[in-house]
């Protein structure tokens, strides 16, 4: 062999190994499935109609969700600009959005003492008056949307923490103790097969708003007052509270015949604020804890299993970082939509043992 035939043998001899080392890296990852894919059951996102025209946060959502719920949009505050003026733009882009994507919809909130406008607070009208206009509003909302929302949240958080007594809103100041019975069936009459919840958090772990929620769907039934479920917000961390709690819950729920929904998940990994990033530890922590949630909510009987929805698609939109002030990380999505070890937690608790 000449000198030249030499060289040319090592030049390829090097290429060859080169190539079997793939100067390109290992190959990518298997893409993570989706979730509405795997899942028996409607998997929701809460989201903001401001994100309609970003094309990663409607991509990665109607990949991944097969529910959508308004985070803000179709509550009272934003739709009722006073008695007979509603402001539906918002709310239809997102419900137009869901029946594009194939999504279902969740209806959040009818009343919620957080969410009532001015004009309804410092209402100038008698009681009867109130009430009429608590049920036109009502009446309009459900009939409106009759077509593309399965299921309305009807009342969200009316007990008080501890004690568990009702909340003294303006709704129980205007119409009285049993308000919550009337505006159940001012849904019903409305559309009558839209799934009517009560929606509201810390039942699992406050045993006087547990109580109560349970007296109130007791009573409900033996009074024939429709209701078809009752929605755990799960807003919890990676610690708290123990899932037999949610568990005790939600066995309570579907004793009564009712539907669960697992309705504004999100698992704060920072509630001491001794975290500045996200560390691998804390994340893990995080994926076992949906990990069991999702387990949990699997367990028990498909009918009764309503839907999951996470409270939000990525960690730095979460309402959480400004309502607890720490630097969070709740959700499923990191800032780059990239799914964390929170999602793998959820997808593997999908898979039957
Ligand atoms: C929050 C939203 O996430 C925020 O964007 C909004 O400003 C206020 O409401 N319990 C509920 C939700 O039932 O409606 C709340 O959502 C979070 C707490």
């Amino acid at each position: 062999m000449n000198i030249r035939l030499h060289y040319l043998a090592l030049i390829l001899c090097f290429a060859a190994l080169s190539c079997a080392q793939d100067p390109t890296g290992p190959e990518p990852p298997e893409p993570l499935a989706a979730l509405r894919d795997e899942a028996p059951f409607p998997v929701g996102v809460a989201f903001q109609a401001s994100r309609l025209n970003n094309a990663q946060y409607t991509s990665v959502a109607a990949r991944t969700f097969s529910s959508l719920t308004a985070e803000w949009e179709m509550k009272m505050n934003p739709i009722s600009g006073g008695r007979g003026i509603y402001n539906w733009q918002a709310a239809d882009d997102l419900v137009a959005f869901a029946r594009v994507q194939g999504m279902q919809v969740h209806g959040h909130t009818l009343l919620w003492h957080e969410t009532t406008p001015a004009w309804l607070e410092n209402f100038a009208g008698s009681d009867q008056e109130f009430e009429e206009a608590i049920q036109e509003y009502i009446t309009t909302v459900v009939d409106r949307y009759k077509d593309d929302v399965a299921s309305w949240d009807v009342v969200n958080e009316a007990f008080d923490n501890n004690t568990g007594l009702l909340r003294n809103s303006v709704y129980r100041r205007r119409m009285g103790d049993d308000y919550l019975a009337r505006v159940f069936q001012y849904a019903r009459d409305a559309d009558p097969n839209v799934l009517l919840f009560y929606n509201d958090y810390g039942t699992p772990y406050d045993a006087n708003k547990r109580a109560a929620v349970l007296a109130m769907v007791d009573d409900f039934q033996s009074r024939g007052i429709p209701i078809d479920g009752v929605g755990l917000q799960v807003h919890v961390t990676y610690t708290f509270p123990p899932i037999g709690d949610i568990t005790a819950m939600m066995d309570a729920i579907v004793s009564r015949g009712l539907k669960v929904h697992l309705s504004e998940l999100d698992v704060r990994v920072n509630p001491d604020g001794d975290l500045t990033t996200l560390t691998p530890a804390r994340s893990q922590a995080q994926k076992e804890r949906v990990g069991e949630i999702v387990s949990a909510f699997m367990a028990l009987p498909s009918d009764k299993r309503y839907a999951i929805t996470m409270w939000g698609l990525r960690d730095p939109d979460s309402w959480l970082i400004s309502f607890w002030g720490n630097p969070e990380w709740p959700l499923l999505f990191d800032a780059d939509f990239a799914p964390k070890p929170a999602y793998e937690g959820f997808l593997e608790a999908l898979q039957p043992e």
